[in-house]
């Protein structure tokens, strides 16, 4: 038979991998609401010009990257490659923008993109992005690339760098794009033509997306953009204002970043601030962007908003923000506070009904159901990592109590029913270091 596998670059995620996720997602949830964001869930499915319009129809996603397909009406549907175009959809559906002053979402879930398929980039990968709606004020980029080192920070990852750059608007860019493609036109220092030397994609890029030469990844590319001309020193008086408000406002901060005139995104929407968060970590290979966004004041208009809203976002790859994390994803898993053992069935059935109670008050106890023996069921209760382990052997349930055992201090001592929980409340205000983790 035919043996049946995930469709490739999509991976399934299994215990304890994913503690280490929720550990992401609940930090990263607390900071957004901290923040003043609030969840938004839209559908995985969108009409297709959604993405063509708001990405850009000689974006790499929108030209080779989605899972399009005919719907059985006809309709032609795409699994969403990002979220920012289906959060402005829905805010303009829902007409948000009337019922308040500025919209502060985020979302998480998967996105979907045909990608050579390679450690750190998947097919189908998982996002938390957010998006701040209705907000032209520079502070609010500098405040959301904040956030976003506050929170790597509270992830326990260090060795990042912030790049941060402007990409200018529609006031903008022609301007610059007449002067970069000029340098390209012109010969190199020694003579020879650059733009014929220029990798295919890249000579393609020169009429439809030439900011996007700057981002290529062929060494040649590379070296014959080195001096192209900066978009810094292209942007009109209100996008070098609005940017040096960003930079201020981030030293004020203290945030670390760094200018780098040549981040350009791969997403077409971007009209002023753009910013990636890159890891230095030995975990992630060559996908080193964790995070990336900026500011795009056109596209709600773009998809049919009345007026300009002027918005900026982000999202950051979970798969790539768990792999710079360090430790053991075992480490990141809640470990039972209480593991019930038994000797004889009277025991392990009163164990049952004593875990239903306490679980049912929110604790985590763990059953053992074996009749095994009282090592081995020990034995069990220490590799979960219980906090405490309750022993209820013939005897002890004669007498109405249960030892309890304190994995952590090594000691034990006989409790009646009553007094379980309290000790089990007490522990969570002195919790050992395991459970902090
Ligand atoms: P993006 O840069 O295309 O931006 O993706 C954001 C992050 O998603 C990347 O930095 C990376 O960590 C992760 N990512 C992207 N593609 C893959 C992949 N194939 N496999 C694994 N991880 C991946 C956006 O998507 C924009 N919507 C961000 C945004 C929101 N801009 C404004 N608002």
């Amino acid at each position: 038979m035919e043996r049946l596998q995930a469709v490739k670059g999509m991976n399934d995620l299994l215990p304890p991998e994913s503690a280490k996720w929720q550990f992401v997602e609940t930090r990263a949830r607390a900071l957004l609401e901290a923040y003043g964001y609030r969840e938004v869930r839209t559908p995985l499915v969108e009409p297709t010009t959604l993405f063509a319009r708001a990405i850009g129809v000689a974006t790499d996603i929108v030209e080779k990257e989605m899972y399009t397909f005919t719907d059985r009406d006809g309709s032609s549907l795409t699994l969403r490659p990002e979220g920012t175009a289906g959060a402005v959809r829905a805010y303009l559906e829902h007409q948000v923008a009337g019922r308040e002053g500025h919209t502060r979402w985020y979302y998480s879930g998967p996105m979907y993109r045909h990608e050579r398929a390679q450690k750190g980039r998947y097919r189908q990968f998982f996002q938390i992005g957010a998006e701040a709606l209705n907000q032209p004020e520079p502070t609010v980029d500098a405040e959301m690339i904040a956030m976003l080192a506050q929170l790597f920070t509270a992830l326990g990852i260090d060795d990042v760098d912030v790049l941060v750059n402007c990409v200018g608007g529609a006031e903008d860019r022609p301007k610059y794009m007449a002067a970069l493609r000029a340098y390209l036109e012109a010969p190199g220092p020694d003579g020879a033509p650059r733009l014929s030397r220029l990798s295919e994609t890249s000579q393609r890029r020169l009429d439809k997306n030439p900011l996007r030469i700057l981002d290529s990844k062929d060494p040649t590319d590379i070296a014959l953009t080195a001096e192209a001309p900066s978009i810094l020193d292209h942007l009109g008086d209100a996008s070098k204002a609005h940017f040096d408000a960003v930079l201020a406002t981030l030293r004020e901060l203290g945030v670390k970043f760094t200018v780098d005139a040549r981040l350009v995104r791969g997403l077409d929407y971007y009209t002023g601030t753009v910013f990636e968060v890159r890891g230095r970590g030995p975990g992630l290979g060559a996908q080193n962007a964790l995070c990336g966004g900026g500011r795009y004041d056109a596209l709600v208009e773009t998809l049919g908003g009345a007026g300009k809203t002027p918005a900026v976002g982000f999202a950051f790859g979970v798969e790539r923000v768990v792999a710079s994390i360090p430790g053991e994803p075992a480490s990141f898993a809640q470990a039972p506070e209480l593991c019930l053992v038994s000797h004889g069935d009277a025991a392990r059935r009163f164990n049952l009904a004593l875990a239903q109670e306490l679980r049912g008050r929110g604790y985590r106890v763990d059953v053992d159901h074996r009749s095994a023996s009282m090592k081995s069921q020990m034995k069990r209760a220490d590799k979960l990592g219980a906090r405490f382990v309750g022993v209820l052997g013939e005897d002890e349930l004669q007498k109405g109590i249960l030892m309890l055992r304190d994995m952590g201090a090594g000691e034990q001592r006989p409790v009646t029913r009553a007094e379980v929980e309290p000790a089990l409340a007490a522990a969570r205000i002195s919790p050992t270091v395991k459970q902090e983790a």
